[in-house]
């Protein structure tokens, strides 16, 4: 079965429609409405990098609709030590749930996964390359902050070269007719077959150096977190670490409903002081990440969102 490796997998009408059955999936992931649509159904969550948000939010999402969670637990106390190959793992793995929510050091990993199984894989995360769930709680925050998707105008800042969540976003939000910013230091720019593919879809990419400048005229500002991780040579690192950072006084001239989001984890791109303002919608954006994979997880199992869901009121 087809699963999620990169937003080329999802038509737009199929994200507008995902997005709507995660808006009305909103009571159930506050807690207010028991909905057991995915009951007998197991999730195994296949993490080889670290994650907080993306393997606990899932985790989240798929016992609020009542299924099931495995999980590999800390790649240090499992076989993959042993050198079991990646290949070997999702067999088995395969045979011990319904669907498999995957990350993974290798750009490429996920769809290696997807050939190997029967079983939809989700791709959270393959190295430098995609990141199509977080794509979809991030056009998820958009769509409920801007009432829609098309021709707003977005920068995307920081590392937009290891960044994969941003590679991911950049795609669809072109499918979608966005104007896009692209604010890196030169070492950190948009990958050129990234902007090349952009440049294919009718896409309208501007890219600087500078964040600032174009602030007051964004719809959002996407912030991102230096991969330090993906860095051969840590005197690169240096170079360009914190060569972004928002502070509540960059904020003043921006359009009242500007929305700053970033996928966490920060380390300094964002201040704190921007956290009580107006703009920030980075942990909404986060919970957000529950609606958007209850509704990828009935999606790709098969399974229908009911029309209309019943608000139960107080938790
Ligand atoms: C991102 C990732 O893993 O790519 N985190 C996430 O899924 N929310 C961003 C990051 O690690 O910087």
């Amino acid at each position: 079965m087809p699963g999620l490796i990169t937003m080329d997998d999802l038509s737009n009408e199929e994200i507008m429609s995902i997005l709507d059955d995660a808006e009305r999936l909103l009571p159930v992931a506050e807690g207010r409405t028991y909905l057991p649509l995915l009951q007998g159904k197991i999730l195994g969550n296949l993490f080889f990098e670290p994650s907080t948000r993306t393997r606990m939010s899932f985790e989240t999402a798929m016992k609020r609709l009542g299924g099931d969670v495995v999980n590999l637990g800390d790649v240090k106390t499992s076989s993959v030590v042993k050198g079991e190959t990646l290949y070997d793992t999702i067999q088995m793995v395969d045979g011990y749930t319904d669907i498999i929510a995957m990350r993974h050091p290798r750009q490429g990993a996920a769809q290696y996964a997807q050939d190997a199984a029967r079983v939809p894989i989700l791709n959270g995360g393959d190295g430098a390359g995609h990141h199509p769930t977080q794509t979809m709680l991030d056009l998820f925050t958009i769509r409920q902050a801007h009432g829609t998707l098309e021709g707003l105008k977005v920068i995307l800042a920081g590392d937009l070269r290891y960044g994969r969540t941003v590679h991911s976003l950049s795609h669809a939000l072109t499918r979608f007719g966005c104007e896009l910013i692209f604010a890196s230091p030169e070492l950190l720019k948009m990958p050129t077959e990234i902007v090349n593919d952009l440049t294919k879809h009718g896409a309208n990419v501007t890219e600087t150096e500078e964040l600032l400048g174009s602030i007051a005229d964004a719809d959002v500002v996407y912030m991102t977190r230096i991969q330090k991780e993906r860095f051969a040579d840590e005197d690169e690192y240096t170079k360009v670490a914190g060569a972004y950072k928002l502070h509540a006084s960059n904020l003043e001239g921006a359009k009242e409903n500007m929305i700053i989001m970033h996928p966490l984890p920060r380390v300094d791109e964002i201040h704190p002081s921007v956290d009580g303002t107006r703009h920030a919608r980075y942990f909404q954006q986060a919970f957000n990440g529950v609606v958007a994979r209850m509704a990828l997880l009935c999606r790709l199992l098969g399974i229908k969102v009911p029309e209309v869901i019943a608000d139960g009121g107080e938790a």
